[in-house]
């Protein structure tokens, strides 16, 4: 396994031969939906559209590199979820997935909460209009700024994560003349990625407290005792990318111990816990995610058969996904400037963007997929790495994939499933410019919800 080995990263790093690459699929100008944002399809002149937008005109308008989200996808996506966890349920957008104004207000419109991790997400969706209670905040090392200015404005809960954080937040709200609802973050000792899950005794990782060994029965007992804080339920989040619902069952299932345990040893039942996200999406047409329902449905049986087990009353149920929202929701939209072929080997195609819009394929080994988005090509498939435009060797942004052997300077590229931790994670590395993301609906109305960056922006920083 490569030294990036990564929850995130590929299904099969670790088992595939070097140099091992699926065939080219039958047609290389077809757009599989299960990678591609819902309303994304080929116009008439073969170029790729979103809300009917072609991409041509999209480069020309709002030029490239360019993040380009499909915002009734969005907020279909938002509904699914919703409807199915139901009303006895609470789905909280995790917003490191990606975040902005616009996207809190499209949340607050359609019912969900958002899970923040920072003091800057927290301003983010406080000063977007989401109601603080729909709010919780998360973090292994929330600053004391961060704490103050969360259970002053009264978010909905504080997912505490230390013995320390515990009475952090409890003289915070005492010294507020607050109680603040908090649920605690535990480890579970399972691990899951991809489609495979680890169930481990100890976990060697910075987040929670420990199931095993008692740590987190520990922290219940501490945070039962203190008057600043309301103890309302537990929380456990198992990783990334996950397809395979089994690590979330054992994590149900540890979890609903637990309450059982609290119950014996204090007479309180929590009412509530939460599951976390990490649900797998679709970066390349191998990929099968599970859909909104099936994920509601295992969770739902597997908490309410454990509950009866133990004599409880089923907690409410809250999960955390931002990939599986925002992730299929949005391409990046590249021009290509150079195209190189290495006889023998492959052809190198560079892009004007590269690592600094999209770090996961160097730091995950992620796999993406790339489709020729200005036009259509009957050329015979060729072999190529998509690179950016960095000055490392690593920056790659689609490490192996098929594109018509005609591609050339000029052309665009569109690189779908970039709505998650691409912008998100994006740098100024080389001083490159951060791409706009550009929402675009249905009717074709685009518009910029995070513009890009300029060399002013750039500047403004360096104070000489
Ligand atoms: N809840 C908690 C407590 C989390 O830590 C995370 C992600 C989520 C929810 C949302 O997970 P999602 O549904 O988006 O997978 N940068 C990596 C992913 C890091 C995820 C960290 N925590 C990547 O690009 O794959």
């Amino acid at each position: 396994m490569s030294r990036s080995a990564h929850p995130a990263g590929p299904r099969h790093a670790d088992v595939l031969p070097e140099g091992h690459y699926a065939p080219p699929p039958a047609d290389l100008n077809a757009l599989d939906p299960r990678v591609w944002a819902r309303t994304v399809t080929r116009n008439k002149a073969g170029a790729i559209t979103v809300g009917g937008r072609g991409a041509t005109d999209l480069a020309a308008e709002f030029g490239t590199p360019a993040y380009f989200l499909d915002e009734s996808d969005f907020r279909a996506r938002c509904r699914a979820w919703r409807d199915a966890f139901g009303p006895d349920a609470d789905v909280f957008y995790a917003g490191k997935a990606f975040l902005s104004r616009a996207v809190v207000r499209w949340l607050t419109e359609e019912g969900l909460n958002l899970d923040v991790c920072s003091g800057g997400e927290l301003a983010t969706a406080l000063g977007a209009g989401m109601p603080a209670e729909r709010i919780a905040l998360h973090g292994n090392n929330k600053s004391v700024e961060e704490i103050t200015r969360a259970v002053e404005e009264g978010v909905g809960r504080i997912v505490v994560d230390s013995f320390q954080e515990i009475v952090r937040v409890a003289h915070i709200a005492e010294r507020l003349g607050k109680r603040q609802r908090v649920q605690i973050r535990v480890t579970v000792g399972v691990e899951a990625h991809t489609h495979e899950f680890i169930a481990t005794a100890h976990e060697d990782q910075k987040f929670g407290l420990a199931l095993a060994g008692g740590q987190a029965a520990e922290a219940v007992r501490r945070a039962l005792k203190l008057d600043g804080l309301e103890l309302v339920g537990i929380h456990s989040h198992i990783g990334s990318q996950i397809f395979d619902m089994a690590g979330f069952e054992v994590s149900a299932r540890r979890v609903v111990q637990l309450l059982a345990e609290v119950r014996d040893e204090h007479g309180v039942e929590l009412p509530e816990i939460d599951l976390g996200g990490g649900l797998g999406i679709a970066y390349t047409p191998e990929d099968d995610p599970r859909e909104p329902r099936e994920i509601a449905a295992a969770l739902r049986d597997i908490v309410t058969r454990e509950c009866a087990a133990a004599g409880l009353t089923v907690p409410r149920i809250s999960v955390e996904p931002g990939r599986a929202i925002v992730g299929p929701t949005a391409f990046t939209l590249y021009e290509v400037g150079t195209v190189k072929e290495l006889p023998g080997l492959r052809t190198y195609v560079s892009v004007d963007g590269g690592m600094s819009d999209n770090i996961r394929t160097a730091l995950y080994d992620a796999e993406y997929s790339v489709a020729l988005a200005s036009r259509t090509s009957t050329a015979e498939p060729v072999l190529v790495r998509v690179v950016g435009k960095h000055c490392e060797s690593g920056d790659i942004v689609v490490r192996n994939a098929f594109l018509p052997a005609d591609v050339a300077p000029g052309d665009l590229l569109a690189v779908p499933a970039t709505g998650a931790y691409c912008r998100s994670m994006a740098s100024n590395y080389n001083h490159a410019l951060r791409p706009p993301v550009v929402a675009v609906r249905e009717d074709g109305e685009a518009r910029v919800i995070v513009r890009r960056e300029t060399e002013e922006d750039l500047l403004r920083l360096d104070v000489g």
